[in-house]
């Protein structure tokens, strides 16, 4: 029988049998994934001047790398590659809305990465930008004392230790 899923993570809702082990919208891990009716979910978070900068740039960070990922998807010289490139570049869209929301804005705004045609430059710029991602996440997980900025912060460790992980794969052949 099928059941109404919800991501504590970003929030979004999904039907099926069982609850994914990966949000299928922001990736976060199967422990964020509740029936709807029971999912705790707040994006109306009070920021301390600490978390405004981190979730500020947080924003910036998912808009570029989901641009990034949306020019290779469209220019890489592999199809497997494109593929990849076009998941990632939709998961990092829906990292910047869930920090659009918490930061109230309207849209998310516009970014102007590019990338390359070689399959094999845009795999090493990904890994650079996941490490990047990674280690700004971990730092800020730190560093907020707000529970709901915090449980983002390392999900978002773990989704970005995935894509990384996806990098690795194709670079070691
Ligand atoms: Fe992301
Ligand atoms: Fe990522
Ligand atoms: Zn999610």
């Amino acid at each position: 029988m099928v059941k109404l899923w919800r991501c504590e993570i970003c929030g979004d809702p999904y039907v099926g049998s069982n609850p994914p082990d990966n949000c299928p919208f922001c990736g976060a891990h199967k422990k964020y994934i509740k029936e709807a009716k029971n999912a705790k979910v707040s994006f109306d978070v009070k920021l301390s001047h600490q978390d405004m900068k981190n979730v500020e740039h947080a924003l910036e960070v998912e808009i570029s790398n989901s641009t990034f990922y949306y020019c290779a998807a469209n220019i890489n010289d592999e199809p497997e590659g494109a593929l990849l490139f076009k998941a990632l570049s939709k998961i990092e869209m829906e990292h910047a809305a869930i920090w659009k929301k918490i930061l109230n804005l309207s849209a998310v705004p516009a970014g102007s990465d590019s990338c390359h045609k070689k399959n094999k430059e845009n795999l090493e710029e990904s890994h650079q930008r996941e490490i990047r991602a990674i280690e700004f996440y971990r730092k800020a997980a730190e560093e907020t004392k707000n529970p709901r900025i915090k449980q983002i912060f390392e999900a978002l460790v773990e989704v970005e230790t995935d894509h990384l992980s996806l990098s690795e794969q194709r670079l070691k052949n």
